[in-house]
């Protein structure tokens, strides 16, 4: 049976993946089998035994392919276990209130997709450019607030990607349990 965790994300200026990235890198530390990919070119879920999903919110929203992939796979992300991560720039400032918010973007995928049921669900600041948008979205920006700046907090991303580590590869952390509790029987041996 295969134990390789996906980590895929949506994203339309690469902020999204690059969170995916450090998350499946602080996985890797422990010595699991990781794997990172754009959404869109996710079309088999058959060599994965545990999936992690982001998507940056644009316009109070996950992006629509993130979406689409969850209503695509449904099936296969009901029998394993799955976290979800957003990226949004209401996490500018980490307070009650903007988790709260961020949470709300995500409710109608939740209640959408119900048989999906996440072990985890990460929720991080984005980036903001406004030079590298097209005047429409620099007005959102502005209309919304966003300040301009990389507000990721990589340390954060990487404590929640070992939050949920145990609960994505429930046999890996069974086995190192195991590995522990005889480490601890053959230690008086050894003394
Ligand atoms: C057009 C546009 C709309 C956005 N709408 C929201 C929003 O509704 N709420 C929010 O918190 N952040 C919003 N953001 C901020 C993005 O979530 C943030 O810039 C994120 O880092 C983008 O990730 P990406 O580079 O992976 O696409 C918006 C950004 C843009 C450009």
């Amino acid at each position: 049976m295969t134990n390789t965790i996906l980590v895929t994300a949506a994203s339309r200026r690469g902020t999204t993946l690059e969170v995916a990235q450090m998350i499946a890198d602080e996985l890797r530390r422990s010595g699991l089998p990781v794997d990172v990919l754009p959404i869109k070119a996710v079309t088999d879920l058959s060599a994965y035994s545990a999936v992690v999903i982001g998507s940056p919110v644009h316009f109070g929203q996950w992006l629509p392919e993130a979406v689409q992939f969850l209503e695509d796979h449904r099936d296969a992300l009901s029998q394993m276990p799955v976290a979800y991560f957003t990226v949004a720039m209401t996490m500018h400032e980490d307070t009650a209130e903007a988790r709260a918010k961020t949470m709300a973007f995500l409710d109608p995928v939740l209640a959408a997709l119900p048989e999906i049921d996440p072990v985890g669900i990460g929720l991080f600041a984005g980036k903001m450019d406004r030079k590298a948008l097209p005047r429409v979205e620099q007005w959102v920006a502005t209309l919304n607030g966003y300040p301009d700046g990389d507000f990721r907090n990589e340390f954060s991303i990487r404590t929640w990607a070992n939050l949920i580590r145990d609960d994505l590869t429930p046999v890996h952390a069974e086995s190192i349990a195991w590995e522990w509790v005889y480490d601890e029987i053959a230690l008086p041996a050894n003394l």
